[in-house]
């Protein structure tokens, strides 16, 4: 296969890829990042780069990743656009200033915290870079058996990590060497791939993982010398797949005084669940649930960038949205997804099986839904060209069974009734604002008569946060993590019956 080199200006810095390399790609493993919110679906525009004619498109600005290389290429990163659409803090001379970040297998998320004021802000979130390795963590370490693979998704995501911190502080004017240390939080893989350690063995039974608490990173063995003498350091995780999302969720939880008569689950592309019955026993385990809750696997999802619908509501026969920026709205996030969904099964617009009703095309529907069928594919269309279709709602449904499964079996194997569950905490990264009454309606998770449902955030960011400005922290979450008796539902014999009888929307067994 021909090659063709692409070089970066104003720099020169070129290298060599072969043909048909998907431009957005080439760029990655050149270091450079560029933010892809829609995922690379093409429909979120995002993406623009400037190149020369050398990709499949015309020469000018063009959808890095859609285009192709297809001879030599020129692309200008002085005219990179910046994305993000959050407003940045005014740094404080006098404060101690600290990185947490949360790397999830589809979506990262960066913060700045103060330690002197205790308190954080939102930095950045982007896709996992890692992303073209594959949707979930089993493909990432099939992936990494290649040595050069796994090297590239280590340098991918501390690349992306670390351009994404210092584009954020050459925004807000400050100097990167402000900061004392960097936290990071996510799944054993996430965290091991970040760190350069094998994943290997986390893929093959008996899915040994070999550290659990890791060393301190220094920047230099990171390769990030412009961040100064700044330390770098990993939540501690219990398992191959409970990881510090699970760990520091538990110890956030801990210190919120949730400690017995408790239900936590972490929505991701993991569902992360554990479980503290009247005892204060810990019984944890997780689920694969898919991307969809993170706006990936959906026609017109995106990350919590600009663009993104973040909320839908239904006031008075007509939709509302809330959008990150101005403009255009041009995709929809996990929540946005799930008040979606809610409110199609509420107008009847879906069935407690996922299909869509009968005769939507004569109905009217709530402004401005319109039901359209393209090319034999059925959706319903909200703004603009945004439509949610059939397979969209299917992704949702997969992703609320393996939820419903998880949560039954842990609480049959920990012996604990529903109805001792006083408190069900919800933690995610796959938005801030989740409308629990939307969240409920679907069915997620088992019915627990009388308990009190709290949204608690990002747990596993803000347990990074917590690391950030607290030192015990990390000591504390590994004395927590010692007392966790694991579920494993990976042959569990009752998995597959429990996830089908989960499928339909509504509480409880099937469909209500
Ligand atoms: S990432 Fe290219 S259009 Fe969205």
């Amino acid at each position: 296969m021909p090659g063709h080199t692409l070089t970066l200006r104003p720099s020169g810095r070129s290298q060599t890829f072969s043909e048909g390399t998907i431009l957005a790609d080439a760029l990655a493993d050149m270091g450079v990042m560029v933010k892809t919110p829609c995922g690379g679906k093409g429909t979120c525009g995002k993406c623009r780069v400037r190149a020369s004619v050398g990709t499949s498109g015309p020469a000018g600005t063009c959808l890095s990743c859609q285009a192709r290389l297809a001879a030599d290429v020129q692309v200008y990163l002085d005219e990179l656009p910046q994305t993000g659409g959050r407003p940045y803090p005014a740094p404080d001379p006098a404060a101690r200033y600290a990185v947490a970040v949360d790397i999830g297998t589809t979506t990262v998320k960066v913060s700045l915290v103060d330690c002197t004021h205790d308190r954080s802000w939102d930095l950045d979130v982007f896709l996992n870079p890692q992303r073209r390795w594959g949707h979930d963590v089993i493909s990432r370490i099939a992936a990494s058996a290649d040595r050069e693979v796994s090297s590239r998704m280590t340098f991918q995501v501390r690349q992306a990590v670390f351009s994404s911190i210092r584009t954020a502080f050459d925004a807000m004017n400050m100097s990167p060497l402000r900061i004392e240390k960097i936290v990071v939080s996510g799944n054993t893989t996430m965290l091991y791939l970040f760190l350069g350690l094998d994943v290997e063995p986390l893929g093959r039974f008996p899915f040994p993982a070999a550290t659990r608490d890791f060393d301190e990173l220094t920047v230099n063995q990171a390769v990030a010398d412009q961040f100064g003498s700044a330390v770098i350091r990993a939540l501690p995780v219990h398992s191959a797949f409970l990881g510090a999302d699970l760990v520091g969720g538990l110890a956030i939880c801990h210190g919120l005084g949730f400690t017995r008569g408790v239900f936590f689950i972490d929505l991701g592309t993991n569902g992360e669940i554990f479980l503290l019955d009247g005892a204060g026993e810990v019984y944890a385990t997780s689920c694969a649930m898919g991307p969809a809750l993170e706006g990936m696997n959906i026609s017109w999802g995106m990350t919590a960038d600009s663009g993104a619908i973040t909320r839908i509501s239904l006031e008075r026969g007509t939709l509302g949205y809330s959008m990150i920026g101005e403009g255009e709205p041009a995709g929809i996030t996990g929540t946005a997804l799930i008040d979606i969904v809610a409110i199609l099964l509420e107008e009847n617009i879906i069935r407690t099986d996922g299909a869509f009703a009968r005769g939507l095309e004569e109905r009217v529907l709530p402004y401005p839904m319109r039901y359209v069928l393209r090319e034999d594919i059925a959706g319903i269309r909200l703004w603009g060209d945004i439509t949610l279709t059939q397979k969209d709602i299917r992704n949702v449904q997969l992703a609320k069974a393996a939820a419903l499964a998880a949560g039954r079996l842990l609480l049959k194997e920990a012996a604990c009734p529903a109805d001792r569950v006083d408190h069900v905490l919800i933690g995610g990264a796959f938005g801030e604002h989740l409308e629990m009454r939307h969240f409920r309606a679907l069915g997620f998770l088992p019915d627990f008569p009388g308990a009190v449902w709290h949204f608690l955030g990002n747990t596993s960011l803000k347990a990074a946060q917590k690391a950030c400005c607290n030192g015990r922290f990390s000591a504390e979450a590994a004395a927590l993590r010692n007392r966790i008796h694991e579920v494993s539902l990976s042959q569990h014999p009752q998995f597959a019956t429990e996830f089908i009888a989960g499928v339909n929307f509504g509480q409880g067994r099937g469909s209500q």
